[in-house]
């Protein structure tokens, strides 16, 4: 017989909150971070004055917790009083100078969001917006490595000191691509990276933490076993140090056991899980290669998979 909604609904889970496992959820606290938040919490601080903060350059390997912090720094920064103001913005969407100029426009002054106004309307626009008050604007732009036109963007933001008559802008990049910074002109470079700040990997012990806060909030008590725990954490430390691959295999080794009607979690179902998620991530990353890249890559796939002396490329 077809399930009802009501039925599946009322099935008992394993998990309670099973949000609190994806990437996007932004935890109360951020384990092994401390050093990290509280220099960025010193850098955008004389914003809260409306003084100038130092552009500020974070880097470090995937999942290392650069968004969560900076965005963790940001609803501190936005419970203050003051009319100074962070804006973040991923550079996968705003990837030019103009998106990024016309989102600043939209969050700030956003009778003048209209298609059409051009670079130097948005401009004048934003510059009046934060002389009004001579508030500081900082601009959080995350995978700054997406934006297209990014020497002429950097330009234009932190030209922007010498034209105001009061109120400052600066900007925080962020990126996991850490030869980036070496394509940028020498210009861009030292403006950016004013000042810098590395996120280093997670090891095991750190993911260990990192995972048993999430678990405690994700799943009912006592479901998942501790060699589990300690399982994802080592694989996740012996790969990349990456937080975000420890919380998705852990996701999926309560799906796994889930669907498999285990009331717990164990290290085979993380042993499981990591075929899935690796299947994933390869899944994923060539998905988000451009068109070329992909054929390249069919084209040795092919290559290899037809034997002969190739079947080793
Ligand atoms: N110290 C931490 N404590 C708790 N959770 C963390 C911590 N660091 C990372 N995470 C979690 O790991 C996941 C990835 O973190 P985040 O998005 O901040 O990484 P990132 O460094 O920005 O990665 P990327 O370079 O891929 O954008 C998120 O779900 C985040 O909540
Ligand atoms: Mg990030």
């Amino acid at each position: 017989m077809a399930s009802s909604f009501e039925t599946i609904l009322k099935k008992a889970s394993i998990f309670k909150e099973k949000d609190v496992l994806s990437p996007h959820y932004l935890p109360e606290t951020l384990p092994h971070r401390e050093k990290e938040i509280d220099r960025i919490m010193h850098i955008v601080s004389p914003a809260l004055r409306c003084n100038r903060t130092q552009n500020l350059f974070v880097y470090g390997k995937t999942g290392t917790g650069k968004t969560s912090s900076v965005k963790y720094v940001m609803e501190l920064f936005e419970k203050e009083r003051t009319p100074s103001h962070m804006l973040y913005m991923n550079c996968r969407i705003y990837n030019s100078r103009y998106r990024v100029l016309q989102h600043v426009v939209k969050e700030f002054v956003p009778r003048f969001y209209k298609p059409g106004y051009g670079v130097s309307f948005l401009y004048e626009k934003i510059l009046d917006w934060v002389e009004e008050d001579g508030k500081s604007l900082v601009i959080v732009l995350d995978e700054i490595d997406m934006v297209r036109d990014l020497d002429d963007l950097i330009y234009t933001l932190i030209r922007s000191n010498d034209d105001l008559k009061r109120g400052h802008v600066s900007v925080i990049g962020i990126s996991n691509k850490v030869n980036f910074k070496e394509k940028l002109t020498p210009r861009s470079k030292s403006t950016l990276c004013e000042t810098e700040l590395v996120f280093p990997p997670y090891n095991s012990p750190q993911l260990k933490s990192i995972l048993e806060q999430r678990v405690k909030q994700a799943f009912e008590q006592g479901v998942v076993d501790e060699e589990a725990l300690s399982l994802s954490a080592a694989i996740a430390a012996q790969e990349t140090g990456d937080a975000r691959y420890a919380l998705r295999l852990m996701l999926r080794a309560g799906e796994l056991a889930e669907q498999a009607g285990e009331k717990r979690v164990e290290a085979c179902q993380v042993e499981e899980a990591r075929k899935s998620v690796d299947e994933n991530v390869a899944i994923d990353a060539i998905c988000t290669l451009p068109e070329h890249q992909q054929l390249v890559l069919h084209s040795i796939a092919c290559l290899t998979a037809g034997g002969g002396k190739y079947s080793k490329l």
